[in-house]
């Protein structure tokens, strides 16, 4: 019998395979697996159409899969036979029309039933940094209700100014609606060594915790935009897992364990399970770690229910930065790594301004600075 991660490779899989043939008709593709996702064969044919963007993409996700799948096939891999059996939130319902905050009661966490949302995709060029009067490093208190979450939001950053303001321009606004306070915290990684977006956050977050005695934290890329105000960035229902659904993904989950995108855990539960790890250099494999860490803490992770967890990314994932492709021996390990490699390893020099919007938190990020002994 096929453990149940390897069952949900293989739908993954097909999901891939179903979205190859929907980006371009000229592309074959033969799947032979006699009972181990490892065996199958893929041959891509391009009858002279320039191969896009979004294939090679997908391409690294196949070649993820397979490797995945060897990893796997021996069934004492790095993905822990867990309980997935998660069911998501049952659906809120809304405020009534006419509800009026006060400043005596708690913020609700649902939202006004008239708040319908729709996604500027003009947003996506026409965009420009624009500062708010009274806001400091993105601090927003709203007055007209006592504030439920603190909530820290914490993006990695490295050469995507361009998609900064469009995330901020389309966030603030929703999260005013949620009527939690926030702010942002950019985490840009300077220096040359590889994209480490794990790390990243580790160090947003201590920087974070020296502003504010925050409660929830939200981990999230630059590129990701929700498409539903009611995916609710308060602390409900932590962990949990926000980017569900994906554009880039034909708004499939890419398999049950995935925890990228944007995701988020209380304080506590940060801290409890060590942060992420520091060792994932280049993209890849940090957030699968971070579940892990998660469901080996017995957390349990929590979704938005149906078209809440939609997001729509901006195009260029991972441009120029390389693949980790050491990943999946490190997930072999979370367990034993979990102790050692996390908050509790890092030392670094951050350089930290005030923006408007955001608090820049900019560091340079090398192997020394979270040290680890082999095992
Ligand atoms: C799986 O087991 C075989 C034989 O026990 C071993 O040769 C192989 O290296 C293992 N594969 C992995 C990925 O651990
Ligand atoms: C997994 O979760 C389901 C639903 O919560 C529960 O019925 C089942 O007993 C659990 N299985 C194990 C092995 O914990
Ligand atoms: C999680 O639950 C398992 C089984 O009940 C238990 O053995 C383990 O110690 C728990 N882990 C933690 C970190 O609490
Ligand atoms: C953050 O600060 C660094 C150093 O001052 C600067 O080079 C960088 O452009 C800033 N990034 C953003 C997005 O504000």
């Amino acid at each position: 019998i096929m453990p149940t991660h390897l069952r949900l490779r293989r739908r993954s899989f097909l999901g891939l395979l179903f979205l190859f043939s929907l980006s371009t008709s000229a592309l074959y593709f033969i799947y032979s697996a006699p009972g181990i996702v490892n065996e199958y064969v893929f041959m891509v044919q391009a009858r002279g159409i320039q191969i896009r963007e979004n294939v090679k993409n997908i391409g690294a996700q196949v070649l993820e899969q397979v490797v995945r799948g060897a990893y796997s096939a021996n069934g004492t891999d790095y993905a822990y036979e867990f309980n997935v059996s998660e069911s998501d939130a049952p659906p809120p319902t809304y405020l009534p029309e006419g509800f009026t905050y006060l400043p005596s009661q708690v913020c609700p966490e649902r939202l006004l039933s008239m708040s319908k949302f729709s996604l500027d995709l003009k947003l996506r060029h026409t965009v420009t940094s624009g500062s708010q009067p009274g806001l400091s490093g993105g601090t927003v208190k709203l007055p007209d209700c006592l504030l439920r979450w603190e909530v820290a939001i914490l993006v990695p950053f490295r050469n995507r100014h361009e998609h900064l303001p469009i995330l901020l321009r389309h966030l603030v606004p929703v999260l005013k609606r949620q009527r939690l306070q926030f702010a942002f915290y950019l985490i840009e990684q300077g220096g040359t060594e590889p994209f480490n977006r794990a790390m990243l956050f580790n160090v947003g977050f201590k920087e974070a915790m020296k502003d504010l005695d925050w409660d929830c934290l939200v981990f999230h890329d630059v590129d990701h935009l929700m498409e539903n105000d009611r995916n609710y960035y308060g602390c409900s229902g932590m962990p949990r897992h926000f980017a569900v659904q994906l554009d880039k993904y034909s708004y499939m989950l890419p398999y049950n364990e995935f925890f990228g995108g944007v995701s988020g855990l209380t304080v506590k539960q940060f801290e409890k399970i060590n942060g992420f790890p520091n060792a994932f250099w280049g993209w890849g494999g940090e957030d699968d770690d971070l579940w892990n860490r998660v469901r080996l803490a017995n957390y349990s992770v929590s979704r938005p229910p149906g078209e809440q967890g939609r997001y729509m990314s901006i195009s260029h994932h991972h441009r120029g930065e390389v693949q980790f492709l050491g990943r999946y021996v490190l997930l072999r390990h979370s367990k034993e790594r979990q102790r050692v490699d996390g908050l509790n390893n890092l030392n670094y020099s951050p350089l930290v301004s005030r923006r408007p919007l955001y608090t820049n938190i900019t560091v340079r990020l090398n192997k020394e600075l979270a040290p680890i002994a082999d095992y």
